[in-house]
């Protein structure tokens, strides 16, 4: 069935945080050891230890915020084993294995500043105390002549990081210490009450995220526990991981290719959809005229049945897709969500990056978010697409055709995402620029393959990657076919 979008570039509906577009990492598997940080002494290049063609890939992702230790691990996580000197190891008690801290504070908020994005830390409130996250913000953020900011000078920084996003926990409810919604707001109100006295030494204030649950009957009883004290929070996490698989049988994987797979996956971007709206609905109950609370959804991703003992997986070409409608759908909510955090960077989950000894490989993930980029920090235009209605064997229905379509906040450039969620029809659309008087020109790319579990290696390579299409944008309309199983981004410069 042919499609047709139209996009009203006059009528803008909100800013798209740029952070959106965030990551997370955790010392997990390969993410942190062996992915991300190799060590100075590695043969494998790298910038202080850090694995410099990640850092670099990383960068012209315009990566904009990182999350950080974790993941369960934070809830066990003592930071000052981590700096200086002297490096305590311990186990790693979540995921198994030695924790050398070799990579610890400085390390992270070094490779922050490489990639040039901001950091977000969670503390630990499963195992920690109050008082061991306001020193480590102390670490982090004080310019005065004191103990935490002192040990930091001696450690070779001597200016503050200015660390502004900071996590109450992690997953409270389970591996953070198995709580009740009730003990996690009691822990809750005392980490932000003394925390967010920290807020003066950031410029802007810091952001607090507490701890939410997909489970929406936590998020009441969290926030009605926290009334009187969510003035001292700045929103609200909840963790999105997806899975697609069948009610019965083996679980899906990644190479799993069934059309029957692939529509559960993308019906699931329908379900998260109905918990954002209902989430960022309570939030709204919760916030006052002159204090909203944020929406952060500070882990998601596809989670499949075959990822190894570090939860490592090939990361296909229908991660992508799925990665770029949920993105479309949080864009949608522009209002509401102020983050999103894709688990994990590198060698974890549905991962942007793989690494094998000195080799990496970009996944097909990565080029989702890479060409996406420009809608961060853009403003969303309203449109409208009609195409094919998909249906999954639960019965969630969605078309064919997921869309967002952004203006550059100088007003120069307009960018048009657009998945093709048919696995096998080709959509021959009539776009409609609505509102404008001239275009100056356009690019167009196109990231697709034969097979919606096609990944890129290190044997075979990068094969699924963007190519350059002809776009003949025209005005007040143009015809463009968006292939099957694709997703293609425009930039059209006004
Ligand atoms: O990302 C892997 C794990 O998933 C995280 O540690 C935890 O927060 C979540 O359950």
């Amino acid at each position: 069935m042919p499609g047709t979008l139209t996009i009203w570039t006059d009528h803008e509906l909100g800013t798209i945080s740029p952070n959106l577009y965030g990551n997370f990492a955790e010392h997990l598997g390969r993410c942190v050891y062996g992915g991300l940080w190799v060590g100075e002494r590695s043969t494998i290049p790298n910038e202080g230890g850090l694995r410099t063609a990640a850092v670099e890939a990383l960068r012209a992702l315009h990566l904009p915020v990182l999350r950080w230790p974790g993941g369960c691990f934070a809830d066990d996580y003592h930071w000052e084993w981590g700096v200086g000197p002297q490096r305590r190891p311990r186990r790693n008690l979540w995921w198994g294995g030695p924790e050398s801290n070799e990579f610890g504070t400085d390390e992270f908020l070094e490779l922050c500043r490489a990639v040039g994005c901001a950091p977000y830390i969670s503390v630990n409130v499963g195992s920690g105390t109050v008082e061991e996250a306001v020193n480590w913000m102390e670490y982090c953020n004080s310019s005065q002549a004191s103990h935490y900011a002192n040990q930091r000078r001696a450690h070779g920084h001597p200016d503050p990081y200015g660390v502004r996003y900071w996590g109450i926990g992690n997953e409270n409810w389970g591996c953070g210490g198995n709580m009740t919604p009730e003990q996690y707001a009691y822990e809750c109100r005392k980490y932000a009450c003394f925390m967010s006295k920290l807020g003066r030494d950031v410029e802007g204030g810091v952001y607090l995220i507490a701890v939410g649950h997909d489970d929406l009957r936590w998020n009441h009883e969290v926030l009605r526990h926290l009334e009187g004290a969510l003035g001292t929070l700045s929103a609200l996490s909840i963790h999105m991981y997806r899975t697609g698989h069948p009610a019965q049988g083996p679980p899906a994987t990644s190479a799993t290719d069934t059309p029957e797979h692939f529509y559960r996956l993308l019906g699931e971007v329908v379900d998260m959809e109905d918990k954002v709206r209902k989430t960022a609905d309570l939030l709204d109950f919760y916030s006052t005229p002159g204090h909203r609370l944020d929406l952060v959804v500070d882990e998601w991703g596809t989670w499949y049945g075959d990822t190894d003992e570090g939860l490592g997986q090939p990361g296909p070409l229908k991660d992508a897709l799925f990665a770029a409608a949920a993105l479309h759908m949080c864009q949608r909510y522009c209002g509401a969500v102020s983050m999103t955090n894709m688990a994990q960077t590198a060698n974890v989950l549905q991962a942007l990056l793989l690494t094998r000894g000195s080799d990496l490989v970009l996944t097909p993930t990565y080029h989702a978010y890479e060409m996406m980029k420009n809608h961060q920090g853009a403003r969303l235009l309203a449109s409208r697409a009609t195409s094919a209605r998909l249906a999954d064997d639960k019965g969630r229905e969605y078309d064919a055709l997921s869309v967002s379509a952004s203006r550059s906040a100088d007003g120069g450039a307009l960018t048009l995402s657009v998945a093709n969620l048919s696995l096998d029809q080709d959509c021959p659309t009539e776009v409609r620029l609505s509102g404008l008087e001239a275009v100056r020109g356009a690019t167009a790319r196109v990231l697709t393959s034969a097979g919606i579990a096609d990944v890129n290696d290190f044997d075979a390579g990068e094969r699924v990657k963007p190519r350059e299409t002809p776009a003949q944008v025209a005005l007040p309309s143009f015809r463009h076919t968006f292939p099957a199983r694709s997703l293609t981004v425009l930039e059209i410069a006004l």
